[in-house]
């Protein structure tokens, strides 16, 4: 886990844009009607149904990721409900932390508590979303409201392209990425007592009946590793900085804008964000997060929290 300003990424910068579909605008409430059409779209009140084919298209390729682009102008209402009715074609939205998750500075430390660092202000480093072994999105939607006043800089590097390098210069390291190693439990109303961190074991690269999925939180996996006494094997440490070092020399790394919307597939496709800082009297960086299920085919979607 790295605090840094700026993270040795490359400076690959080619994000795939597709544009926003016509019914959307079509479609767009009046501002001063936005906040009822979206409250009923997150009631899961009927949607107007657009073509988003191109868009699912892209989302299952190698790539595994998109940026659309919504009007500025639109008031950060309109966004939230354009935002919210784009995802609802492509699934249903996740609520375990609130079908739209706000990620802002809140002030708080992920390294001296369990809050989570989408809370914070640090760099992420490189993951994929869900800590739970038993629940894994499958989209990961940020609708960008206010890009903020320096750094966080959104990265992606697709885990279909790292595993095959992999294999390549280091096939004695794919089993170690097939072995479920534990998971630090974080997700607030489940048990995070040593039982249930180390039951909640993932491999790295899994293989399901619907295609591959990796799932990568190093921090995640060694703290759990720590709070259970158990040593990190060597393997393990040579697979997670070949990772590291495979999405420095890969990851895309860019800059959203106020409208934008990035959809990452969270079984291929990993993200991060640089550290950030908002100026005093500047507005506050604010993405809007959304978990998609039921695209392919998420586990555990009917999953109640566990006390
Ligand atoms: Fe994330």
């Amino acid at each position: 886990m790295t605090n840094q300003m700026h993270p040795p990424f490359s400076n690959r910068t080619t994000v795939v844009r597709l544009p926003i579909p016509h019914g959307l605008r079509m479609a767009l409430p009046a501002s001063d009607k936005a906040e009822l059409a979206l409250a009923q779209v997150l009631a899961g009140d009927a949607v107007p149904r657009l073509n988003v084919d191109p868009l699912a298209a892209q989302l299952t390729s190698t790539q595994g990721h998109a940026v659309l682009g919504a009007p500025a102008s639109w008031t950060d209402t309109q966004l939230r409900w354009a935002y919210a009715v784009l995802l609802r074609q492509l699934g249903s939205l996740n609520g375990r932390y609130g079908k739209l998750f706000d990620v802002v500075d809140q002030g708080l430390d992920h390294t001296i508590t369990n809050a989570p660092v989408s809370k914070t202000k640090a760099a992420t480093g490189m993951h994929t979303d869900s800590s739970d072994a038993r629940y894994n999105p499958d989209l990961v939607g940020l609708l960008c409201l206010q890009p903020g006043s320096r750094g966080g800089e959104s990265l992606l590097a697709s885990a279909i392209e790292m595993l095959e390098r992999l294999k390549q210069r280091h096939p004695e390291l794919e089993s170690v990425a097939r072995t479920p190693w534990p998971r630090d439990v974080v997700t607030p109303g489940l048990a995070q007592d040593l039982a249930a961190i180390e039951a909640n074991a993932i491999p790295v690269f899994a293989q399901d009946e619907h295609g591959p999925v990796f799932r990568y939180m190093r921090y995640w996996t060694e703290r759990a590793m720590a709070k259970l006494g158990q040593p990190i094997p060597v393997q393990l440490t040579r697979l997670f900085d070949f990772i590291d070092a495979d999405m420095a020399d890969n990851a895309l790394n860019f800059r959203l804008k106020r409208g934008d919307i990035l959809l990452v597939n969270n079984r291929l496709v990993v993200h991060g964000r640089g550290a950030f800082e908002d100026a005093p009297g500047a507005a506050r960086r604010c993405l809007v997060r959304a978990w998609v299920d039921g695209f392919v085919d998420s586990h555990g979607e009917r999953l109640p929290l566990r006390a």
